[in-house]
């Protein structure tokens, strides 16, 4: 059995996920956005690399059923509804809708991620009831791949702290799991920090956000189990 953890998008070859389990992890704060957005009754997330095919994949729909939504240097794209807080994907607004959601590091690495089977969106908001189905898909096949979103193609605290925790939660009870390298880092990080706000405290992401007056932000996405909701991501769509 076996658990890889890529720090960043690019750490998979072409191929490498192919029919295997996958977890997607942007913790500030794409996938907490998409988590949010699904346990408040959107109907789906759509993905996309950059705003321009946002735009474009939903030039021939009806207006009402979708939002724009996404970021860049973490504040609201002009023109879009809505920026990438999951604060704004409430009930009020999101139920029913299918929001197109396009940020800087994200949802690039969910596109990326393609071919994985299943590929579960995670993040600490989610973290328990993600951590009960990766355990599924990885007793299943044998074999599970955590990828990071990072920061502009770099690691990221916040993200490999995450990894970590879902390393140590997957392989529990399981004997001889094979880890790659960054997997057994992503393990010994965990035991640096007391708790999810404790690592969120200290990363780069949090920083910038926080000079941005986005600080509750931050606090909402560092409080783990706020949903049972595991978005799977499924020709295109994420549900
Ligand atoms: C990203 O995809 O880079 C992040 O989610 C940035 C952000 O916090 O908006």
């Amino acid at each position: 059995m076996r658990v890889d953890v890529y720090f960043t998008p690019l750490g998979p070859k072409e191929g490498d996920l192919a029919g295997r389990g996958v977890v997607v992890i942007d913790i500030l704060r794409a996938t907490t956005t998409i988590v949010a957005a699904l346990a408040n009754g959107a109907k789906a997330v759509i993905p996309a690399a950059t705003s321009e095919e946002a735009v474009r994949l939903t030039a021939n729909l009806e207006k009402d059923g979708f939002l724009l939504a996404g970021e860049r240097k973490c504040v609201k794209i002009e023109g879009f509804a809505l920026g990438n807080s999951p604060r704004e994907m409430t009930p009020e607004v999101v139920a029913g809708k299918t929001v197109f959601l396009a940020t800087t590091n994200g949802t690039p690495a969910l596109v990326a991620a393609q071919g994985g089977d299943p590929v579960l969106v995670g993040a600490a908001v989610n973290f328990g009831a993600l951590a009960e189905r990766a355990r599924a898909a990885f007793q299943e096949r044998g074999d599970l791949a955590i990828i990071c979103a990072g920061r502009e193609k770099q690691f990221a605290l916040e993200d490999a702290y995450a990894a970590g925790r879902l390393v140590k939660a997957v392989k529990k009870g399981a004997r001889k799991v094979s880890l790659n390298d960054a997997a057994a880092v992503a393990l010994a990080l965990t035991d640096q920090y007391g708790a999810w706000e404790d690592a969120l405290k200290r990363c780069a992401a949090a920083q910038q956000l926080k000079e941005l007056n986005l600080g509750e932000d931050v606090a909402f996405c560092a409080t783990p189990d706020r949903f049972h909701t595991v978005p799977t991501f499924a020709e295109r769509r994420i549900t």
